[in-house]
């Protein structure tokens, strides 16, 4: 029996031992190696309805395809394309869940990136709505503040386009693999 099939005895964790964590931990290992998968999948899944004229998995091809055209490296690549994982699991904030996905692979530069990049994209649609399109400025002393404009307005804000040529989800299958294949930083 291995470990996905095993069970730990306790049923309350006041109860449990070392040993029954041993097997949690080992079980969890097993699926964090499948996360890479788990994350594809669901980029596939965002292939489907949107109010825009691409779908939400081209917007994000869209998007990680830029970042790639202007020489970032792969992991900037695959926060690109990870950055709206968050859209329809947590409309009210999907940058923190697309963050936190993140956070235990990628620099903390990335991190503040993907986490404030829907503020920042505030800039273009606040104005719409009596909204301050400005409020991204309360970071503007941050030492991340010019790379997420940048991050809005060179790669995130144009990638609506139907006509763009995007690179398909299979280019960035290996460089998504390689991230999430690095050590966690624990961040509990
Ligand atoms: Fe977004
Ligand atoms: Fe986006």
């Amino acid at each position: 029996m291995n470990n996905m099939q095993r069970k730990a005895k306790f049923t309350a964790m006041e109860h449990a031992t070392r040993a029954d964590f041993d097997l949690v931990f080992a079980h969890e290992a097993e699926n964090a190696a499948g996360l890479a998968d788990r994350v594809l999948g669901w980029l596939q899944s965002m292939d489907g309805d949107s109010p825009y004229q691409v779908s939400r998995l081209e917007h994000c091809l869209q998007v990680a395809t830029r970042a790639e055209q202007d020489g970032a490296d792969e992991e900037t690549i695959v926060c690109a394309l990870l950055h709206d994982i968050g859209d329809v699991l947590a409309p009210a904030n999907h940058s923190q869940i697309a963050a936190a996905l993140l956070a235990p692979y990628v620099s903390e530069k990335n991190h503040w990136i993907v986490k404030y990049h829907g503020l920042f994209q505030g800039y273009y649609w606040f104005g719409h709505y009596d909204l301050d399109r400005d409020a991204r400025d309360k970071h503007r002393d941050h030492e991340h503040y010019r790379a997420c404009v940048d991050f809005c307005e060179r790669w995130d804000q144009v990638s609506f386009d139907p006509d763009f040529v995007a690179m398909p989800l299979e280019h960035f299958a290996p460089m998504v693999r390689s991230v999430f294949a690095k050590t966690p930083a624990s961040r509990y």
